[in-house]
């Protein structure tokens, strides 16, 4: 921010009053000097933010699930969990619709861990309990839980 063109002219009024007689070249780096510190005083205010629920809370290991969610499984799930990713297609059967599957957690771990293939499903399934923690898993079943429709 402190690079764009624009910002460099916000506020170069007030410098050129404030230092009438600097040169152009101190008067634009003074304008500079003067916009970072404006935007980092903003930067560091972390009050704003919002804070991240205690590690071990049911509530952060949802947040943590929905993101391992969309690193590992849109693609085919798609960002509703309703089975229509963007690769769904290619697929038959088609991955399942995750907010109406009728199985329970236990199941879905099974699944989620060792693959379509060795449930008896589809191989397109892939086992995920190389790539993912045991942690990431129990994330994933609790968002997988949250997102129920039925
Ligand atoms: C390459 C595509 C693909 C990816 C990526 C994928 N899946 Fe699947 N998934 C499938 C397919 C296809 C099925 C359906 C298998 C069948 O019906 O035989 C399925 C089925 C499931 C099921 C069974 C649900 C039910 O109701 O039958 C669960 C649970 C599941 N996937 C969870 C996940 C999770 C969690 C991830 C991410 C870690 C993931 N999948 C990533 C393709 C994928």
């Amino acid at each position: 921010m402190c690079h764009s063109p624009r910002h460099e002219n916000e506020g170069q009024g007030q410098v050129m009053a404030n230092y009438p007689n600097a040169s152009q070249p101190i008067r634009v780096l003074v304008s500079l000097a003067l916009l970072c510190a404006a935007s980092w005083g903003h930067a560091a205010d972390h009050a704003a933010l919002p804070k991240f629920p205690p590690k071990t809370t049911a509530e952060a290991g949802l947040i943590r699930g929905e993101s391992v969610y969309k690193r590992y499984c849109v693609l085919c799930h798609g960002v509703e969990a309703d089975g229509k990713g963007r690769a769904a297609k290619q697929y038959d059967p088609k991955p399942a619709d995750l907010t109406r599957s009728p199985f329970p957690p236990a199941y879905k771990e099974m699944i989620i861990k060792r693959g379509g293939e060795a449930v008896g499903r589809s191989k397109f399934m892939p086992p995920w309990d190389q790539e993912l923690t045991s942690e990431q898993v129990g994330d994933l079943l609790l968002f997988l839980e949250s997102i129920k429709v039925n």
